[in-house]
């Protein structure tokens, strides 16, 4: 049985080991690096989660097999962004041996649902070959302007 629901706080072992897996499975993630992220994402957590971000996760038989987080930040309105709320959508994974079962069309169709309910105008996200026709099938598309980014460090 798939049971697709929002984390809370109760799950946050859960939410961290999913976050480190997919930065692994990313290879972005060196092994020093790891008890200062998992510090940082658990502190990230229980400060922001069900206020201005949230996750989804997938469970099947009570085994959680996928994940997708959603932050949420709010700038001046404009008229592509009526409610000046914007999500981004993050750390969409499933774990290999439960892919091609529908379960990130399942968790990233509610994580929608639950922006929509936050008041979130639009989601931006960066899709990896992998993620794209997943995204299609949902809706996301090209954005008519580039994406940049300065870092800073
Ligand atoms: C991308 C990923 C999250 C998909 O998870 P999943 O649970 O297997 O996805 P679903 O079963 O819900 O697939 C839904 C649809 O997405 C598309 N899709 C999913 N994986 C795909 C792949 N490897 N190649 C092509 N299309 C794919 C298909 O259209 C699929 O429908 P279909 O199986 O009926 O053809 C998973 O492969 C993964 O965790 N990859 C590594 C991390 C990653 O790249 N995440 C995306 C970050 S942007």
């Amino acid at each position: 049985m798939i049971n697709i629901r929002r984390a809370t706080l109760e799950d946050m072992d859960t939410l961290v080991k999913l976050r480190l897996d997919f930065l692994r499975h990313m290879a972005t993630l060196r092994e020093d690096d790891e008890a200062t992220l998992s510090a940082q994402f658990a502190d990230y957590l229980s400060r922001h989660l069900n206020r201005n971000a949230l996750a989804v996760l997938a469970e099947t038989d009570c085994q959680v097999a996928s994940i997708a987080l959603l932050t949420v930040a709010e700038q001046p309105a404009h008229r592509y962004l009526p409610s000046g709320k914007s999500g981004t959508l993050l750390n969409v994974y499933t774990y290999p041996e439960y892919r091609r079962r529908g379960l990130s069309i399942q968790v990233v169709r509610r994580t929608i649902e639950e922006a929509r309910n936050m008041g979130v105008s639009a989601i931006d996200l960066l899709a990896t070959p992998e993620g794209k026709p997943l995204y299609e099938q949902l809706g996301f598309g090209d954005t008519p302007l580039p994406a940049m980014r300065l870092r800073i460090f």
